[in-house]
């Protein structure tokens, strides 16, 4: 047994498997890139098989990042293997995760297969993606609610087919940690040649023990491999949080005594940049990564941790890339000062250009803000990666009139295709109007599904940060936007996930 930890990270494909989250490649590999910063082990980037948009943003992945290993899901039949294998070949390392469900109720109700189908198609599968790649992981989905025995004949199977992971999801989120890790441990004694495999675990979140059952899965049953997402990203309840679980890990060394290559520091640019993508907005205690996990209200704890930092806080914020650093940036701050900003937040640009782009946007927030806040920063570079997809709409300006006892009016102008449009309309306040205003020129028949506003750093002279999800002929999208008028955030929230609908709609289109 290794004394490393493996963290595979998920975000991109179970976390992206969320009502509403899904990114388009561009955005894809943008996060992939800060996954690379963070340094995880391994990088699901999709579903190969899925539809061709997954298809591209696999590959594209595996093309861009060279540092980590590239992992493409496939269901366990021929064609999905292949199409991962496509995807990957330009990775310097690729790995394809073929599953197949194991439980009697899936394997009943679901794959309506018998139990010795299910043990056939995985050896085949594992054997055809062996000779394809020389990384093969395979899942037993819903494999903590499968038979002990059965598991354990078809998990021995498949490492004698070459599968050198192997995941042990707790699909449903089911598990109690000490159970789990006890179910692990089993496995792991019983099959005869389990030693040739790394052990993973996989843990949803239904009853909020995802990371508590990864960790016993390490602790009590020896796995070395943990699947995880940004900010626990995900179906549901969603998937176990990476922060929370490196964190941990690191934290708690002196009981895990485990070593993982996370560069930590770029741990809250990775939970900004997801949140800002997805609009799946970071509740404010959220551990490692909220608003709060750091801010001390009570007199007593202030005074404590002004004494001695240590007697309230067990992790630095500054480890986990909140900046030591309270000087706030302003509109006299320099390009330099701005850059020493980012590095200390652990955001890279990936050029020159880029970063003048942002600075420049850091400049137009300074001139109509006087104080621009690490959140702020945070915020805006990741709107840029927004403003890099090639977007068919994009906000120029507005102007809205309210009056108590008059019905509120907006007129927008923005961008179709790169052509000046003008809408204009009344509502039921200024957000509803500027809204209608976009509608009444799009005419996209959306319904909307969710808004919401956040003041990113909490003062009401902080920047505004709304989420807009809308629904289009079965498909969910979310939308954010960023400014000091919400208004105005809001109308580039409802643009930004026009946009994302369209390149939907775009994606299905080319898959015919
Ligand atoms: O939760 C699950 O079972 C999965 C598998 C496909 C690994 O995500
Ligand atoms: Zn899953």
């Amino acid at each position: 047994m290794t004394d490393k930890l493996i963290i595979l990270d998920t975000t991109l494909r179970d976390g992206e498997q969320s009502p509403g989250a899904s990114m388009t490649r561009d955005e894809k590999l943008r996060i992939a890139r800060q996954l690379e910063r963070l340094r995880v082990d391994v990088i699901e980037a999709g579903f190969a098989a899925s539809s061709n948009g997954d298809f591209e943003a696999v590959k594209a992945i595996a093309d861009a990042i060279k540092d980590v290993t590239v992992c493409s899901l496939a269901r366990t039949n021929d064609r999905d293997i292949s199409r991962a294998a496509e995807a990957l070949k330009g990775a310097s390392s690729g790995r394809i995760h073929t599953f197949i469900a194991t439980s009697p109720l899936h394997m009943e109700k679901k794959l309506r297969m018998t139990p010795d189908q299910v043990f056939e198609q995985a050896k085949q599968s594992v054997r055809f993606a062996r000779n394809l790649v020389a990384d093969v992981e395979f899942s037993p989905e819903d494999g903590y609610r499968s038979d002990m025995d059965f598991l354990c004949r078809i998990l021995e199977a498949v490492i004698d087919e070459g599968a050198s992971t192997i995941n042990v999801p707790d699909t449903v989120g089911y598990a109690i940690p000490e159970l789990y890790g006890e179910f692990i441990r089993t496995l792991r004694e019983r099959v005869p040649n389990s030693d040739k495999a790394i052990w993973s675990v996989h843990c949803h979140n239904d009853l909020g023990m995802a990371v508590a059952n990864s960790l016993a899965g390490v602790k009590i049953g020896g796995a070395r491999q943990i699947e995880c997402t940004i900010n626990g990203l995900g179906e549901r309840a969603g998937n176990c949080s990476l922060e929370e679980v490196v964190m941990a890990v690191k934290t708690r060394r002196d009981y895990f005594g485990l070593d993982m290559r996370i560069d930590a520091k770029h741990i809250l640019a990775a939970s900004r940049m997801v949140s800002q993508t997805t609009g799946f907005v970071v509740q404010p205690n959220k551990a490692v990564v909220g608003a709060n996990a750091f801010a001390h209200a009570s007199g007593i704890h202030q005074d404590g941790v002004l004494k001695a930092r240590d007697t309230y806080e067990i992790m630095r914020a500054e480890d986990v890339g909140w900046s030591a650093n309270k000087i706030v940036l302003g509109k006299l701050s320099g390009r330099n000062a701005f850059k020493q900003r980012l590095q200390d937040l652990g955001v890279a640009m990936e050029s020159e250009a880029e970063l003048n782009a942002a600075f420049t946007r850091f400049k137009e927030l300074a001139d109509r803000k006087s104080e621009i806040f690490d959140e702020d920063i945070l915020a805006l570079v990741s709107e840029e990666s927004v403003i890099h997809d090639k977007e068919q709409f994009a906000f120029v300006s507005l102007s809205q009139h309210s009056e108590t006892g008059e019905r509120p009016s907006a007129s927008i102008v923005f961008t179709v295709a790169g052509k000046e449009v003008r809408g204009t309309a009344e509502g039921n306040g200024p957000v509803d109007a500027s809204l209608k205003a976009i509608e009444s020129h799009v005419k996209s028949g959306a319904e909307m599904v969710l808004y919401s506003v956040n003041a990113i750093s909490g003062s009401t002279e902080s920047q505004g940060e709304v989420t807009v999800r809308l629904q289009n002929s079965g498909r969910v999208v979310n939308g954010v936007g960023a400014d000091p008028d919400i208004i105005v955030a809001s109308a580039k929230a409802y643009l930004s996930a026009l946009n994302k609908l369209q390149s939907k709609a775009d994606r299905v289109a080319a898959q015919g």
